[in-house]
């Protein structure tokens, strides 16, 4: 029988739950939407044989291993390559011609799970033939899916999945070219991964990432409620070029946030905006806020500051190439 007959009880344990992950990792749910935070903990204390919140509370507290368990629980990984092939196609169409004009492009994935969108992305900037001068910052807080993403290595089964999005996205030469076949798993060709920059990034905690010329966060923010949405939009429209690309999922919308007068519908049902001049109106207090947070957050403000050194290396890098030419 269900420990839970008052659903004010539940919420309540719920959100001191959330509280203690915050207060003891730095891992801040409480702005994620409850409905789907509850199926997460609700399997995991199925799995664990726990039936009250408030023992689930002591194990995040005492036992590390089972706080990381549940956290890979709150991290729903679906993802596909080439996910929403006519958004593929739309980028094709309407975004490249803009970036081809560019001297060097930054990409941002954010919430890039196990890597499929970032390597269609990837796929689809060498096929313009802009690989050269493009650098991808592939980013989630799931240290486990960002692992696997680095790896490239998918089913064969699923990669006959990806063929079919990969030619309904208009691609244009044989899907199998960008994988080795290793027994029953297909490895992505290396050389897509040259130019890819994975790192963990909390979009709830961390700050932003300078001068991209296109964001990618698709099917993630669903994930959110409306005020931590807002203060996403906030943190990539920082982080965006004016002229620049922002990219949402099928169900998600810049319209009716905070932000919403800095970006110019490109493709609406697409969900492809573009960052106009107007100045923000939001009150911006991003770079002033503290990476809050012992233990974890402390190790991924360490990334953090890692990748910011690597992502000057790499300007130093791009601007040294294009220097001599390169456009
Ligand atoms: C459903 S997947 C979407 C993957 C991919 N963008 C796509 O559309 O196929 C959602 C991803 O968002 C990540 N995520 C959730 N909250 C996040 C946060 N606060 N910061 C960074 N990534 C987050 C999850 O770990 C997960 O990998």
């Amino acid at each position: 029988m269900d420990y839970y007959d008052n659903e004010d009880n539940e919420n309540l344990e719920i959100e001191l739950l959330l509280e203690a992950m915050n207060a003891k990792y730095g891992y801040d749910f409480r702005s994620y939407a409850k409905a789907s935070i509850k199926r997460r903990i609700r399997h995991r204390m199925s799995i664990a044989g726990i039936k009250k919140i408030t023992d689930v509370i002591e194990r995040v507290i005492y036992d590390r291993e089972f706080f990381i368990e549940l956290l890979g629980d709150f991290s729903i990984s679906t993802t596909e390559m080439f996910r929403d092939p006519t958004f593929f196609q739309a980028l094709r169409k309407n975004v490249f011609p803009a970036l081809k004009r560019l001297p060097f492009i930054k990409v941002w994935v954010a919430g890039c799970s196990t890597g499929e969108e970032v390597y269609s992305i990837a796929i689809m900037v060498k096929e313009e033939n802009l690989y050269d001068k493009t650098m991808i910052y592939a980013t989630d807080y799931s240290d486990k899916s960002l692992s696997s993403a680095k790896e490239g290595v998918f089913s064969i089964k699923s990669v006959k999945k990806y063929a079919a999005n990969y030619i309904e996205a208009g691609g244009i030469q044989s899907f199998s070219n960008y994988f080795t076949a290793k027994a029953d798993l297909a490895v992505i060709d290396p050389s897509l991964r040259k130019n890819i920059l994975f790192s963990i990034h909390n979009l709830a905690a961390d700050g932003i990432f300078g001068e991209m010329n296109i964001i990618l966060c698709r099917n993630v923010l669903i994930y959110f409620n409306r005020e931590l949405q807002n203060k996403v939009f906030e943190l990539f429209t920082e982080s965006l070029e004016a002229g620049g690309y922002l990219c949402l999922g099928s169900k998600e919308t810049i319209r009716l946030s905070r932000c919403s007068d800095n970006y110019d519908e490109v493709l609406k049902d697409e969900k492809i905006y573009k960052k106009n001049m107007r100045p923000c109106s939001y009150s911006q207090d991003i770079d002033n806020n503290p990476v809050v947070t012992p233990e974890f957050v402390i190790k991924g403000g360490e990334l953090i500051r890692d990748m910011r050194s690597k992502i000057e290396e790499l300007d130093c890098l791009i601007s040294g190439v294009s220097g001599k030419g390169v456009t």
